[in-house]
């Protein structure tokens, strides 16, 4: 019998119209957990009309900020504390391995391969800072053959994708690949804390909430090698301002790294780090 629906039993009554004949277990599942919380979640806010048109036009600006360089939905994931809920559930490590973190939009496939202890800080601005470590198993054998992926933002903020043209190409990026010791070196800059993107839906969510946008300072890496799980990570400046309120959650205790200072060495600062792979 065909189920009308009410404010009692809204959920099963949309739930009633999946066809199992077409619809697949999994795809039930998700569709069943997103109905069920998303009419509790109404019912508990008591939704007005008003608040259901802001959300229907938040979300349809959401889509029309998108484009092949900015991804306001995945900007919305991230500082809801999504896209690290996501990353947590499919990357549980064994104890020791080094723990993930979210990737963010800013990496570039096909970054230059350099000999250990290159610059990657081609624009000259920032404190130099020489970053050192081995990449490890959980064994703590070294992995030859190990690349390292690394990305970071400039002394001012700035991401080179985000300033073509003002920025040289390949700015802070880099990939080092390990020999048989398992080390790495490279020189690069002690970066700096910025803010997401504020100027779309994600900023206004963010001011709405009186939260400030902003990410404590950090250089991304990501570390493959045959037989281990890729590791996408970062690695923290511990004593920025925003490390306890990271605006997208993306801080773990054990990725933030000693930043040392080198008097008298050719790079201001050292930041040792050993990167931990997880078998496959
Ligand atoms: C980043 O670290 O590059 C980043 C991560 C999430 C949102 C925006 C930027
Ligand atoms: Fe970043």
């Amino acid at each position: 019998m065909a189920q009308y629906l009410t404010e009692e039993n809204s959920a099963a009554a949309v739930i009633a119209r999946i066809n199992d004949a077409e619809c697949t277990p999994r795809f039930r599942r998700i569709m069943e957990g997103l109905i069920t919380h998303l009419h509790d979640f109404i019912k508990e806010v008591e939704l007005t009309q008003e608040e259901w048109e802001v959300a229907i036009d938040v979300l349809t600006r959401t889509g029309q900020k998108c484009s092949a360089e900015r991804q306001e939905f995945i900007l919305m994931s991230d500082t809801l504390g999504v896209s690290m809920l996501v990353d947590a559930i499919n990357n549980r490590r064994p104890s020791g391995a080094t723990e993930n973190t979210v990737l963010g939009p800013f990496h570039v496939v096909g970054a230059p391969e350099l000999p250990m202890g290159a610059n990657i800080c081609l624009d000259g601005k920032g404190e130099s800072c020489l970053f050192t470590g081995r990449v490890v198993d959980v064994a703590g054998q070294p992995i030859q053959g190990a690349r390292i992926d690394v990305w970071s933002d400039n002394a001012e903020g700035f991401y080179d994708v985000q300033q073509p043209g003002l920025q040289p190409k390949w700015n802070n990026r880099g990939i080092f690949t390990t020999g048989a010791d398992g080390t790495y070196s490279f020189r690069g800059i002690k970066p700096t804390s910025y803010p997401v993107p504020v100027d779309g839906p994600a900023g206004e969510m963010l001011t709405g909430m009186g939260r400030h946008p902003y990410r404590p300072a950090h250089t991304h890496v990501i570390v493959t090698a045959p037989g281990f799980q890729k590791l996408v990570t970062h690695i923290f400046v511990g004593d920025d301002p925003y490390i306890q309120s990271d605006a997208v959650f993306g801080v773990k205790p054990s990725l933030i790294a000693p930043f040392e200072r080198t008097p008298g060495s050719d790079t201001a600062w050292h930041c040792p780090f050993d990167f931990v792979l997880a078998p496959k």
